[in-house]
């Protein structure tokens, strides 16, 4: 073997990268007296920034949320979002939404989805385009993820702990929150992230084992489910894996 096809693998990086992975672990509620430094927040942002996307797209914009009002209200949406989610019988098991004014670190995620333009469409009104817009968009999201995920994983590893909270119940959070944070009508709020030193010991929660989630060269049939099984999945796993350390899912 030549110089040029030797390869060796950093395996120290890897395993660096791979203790901020496995410790990133969902926080709903945190310290609010220890802040998190405007510095901190941009280190979170530069690695948001460095993101694939689709077509170089970069369709994402973060706004910080410093006003512990403004925060409130947010809260006060959501809290409002879960119980009208309550009343509609959606039978989620939803978590405190209270804790979102207790975090120093508040970031509002907000997509442009008119970048849909930016990746294979027609523009011309057609079914066919209609296909493929709804692939743009499905491409925006993944792009859009991918960089909240880098923040993510950014914030893990400076110590803190995260939550992901997704701006549901979609025409009534761009209604409420688009005003509060001066985000125009042509933008859509997506996500909040919020970080901080959780308020109790964070918690490992239930992952697939790797044989569950890949095959090799062809999809392994041991692990389709059929959507019975799901639904039973949704019944008598969901609310276990959602809110319990993994040690403690029988
Ligand atoms: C796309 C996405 C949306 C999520 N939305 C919410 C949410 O709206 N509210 C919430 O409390 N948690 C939300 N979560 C957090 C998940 O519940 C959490 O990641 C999952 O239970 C696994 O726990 P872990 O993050 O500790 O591994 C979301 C996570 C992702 C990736």
């Amino acid at each position: 073997m030549d110089d040029t096809t030797k390869f060796t693998p950093d395996l120290a990086r890897y395993e660096a990268l791979m203790d901020v992975v496995r410790n990133r672990l969902t926080t709903r509620a945190f310290r609010p007296d220890i802040a998190v430094p405007r510095e901190h927040i941009e280190m979170v942002l530069e690695a948001a920034r460095h993101a694939p996307s689709g077509a170089n797209a970069q369709p994402w914009h973060y706004i910080v949320v410093t006003d512990a009002g403004v925060k409130k209200k947010i809260a006060e949406y959501f809290v409002a979002e879960a119980s009208k989610r309550a009343r509609m019988k959606m039978k989620f098991p939803t978590p405190n939404y209270r804790g979102l004014e207790t975090a120093p670190g508040f970031i509002v995620v907000v997509a442009d989805f008119r970048f849909v333009r930016a990746f294979p469409v027609l523009l011309d009104g057609s079914d066919l385009d209609r296909q493929y817009q709804a692939n743009a968009e499905r491409i925006l999201l993944q792009s859009v993820a991918a960089s909240t995920m880098s923040a993510h994983l950014a914030a893990a590893a400076l110590g803190y702990q995260v939550w992901w909270v997704t701006a549901i119940g979609q025409d009534d959070a761009q209604k409420s929150l688009r005003p509060l944070l001066g985000v125009p009508e042509d933008l859509a709020i997506i996500d909040i992230m919020l970080f901080g030193v959780p308020a109790k010991p964070p918690y490992k929660r239930w992952k697939k084992t790797l044989p569950q989630i890949m095959s090799w060269d062809k999809f392994d049939m041991k692990n389709f489910m059929t959507v019975d099984e799901i639904d039973d999945w949704v019944r008598e796993t969901r609310h276990k894996v959602m809110y319990r350390d993994e040690a403690k899912v029988d």
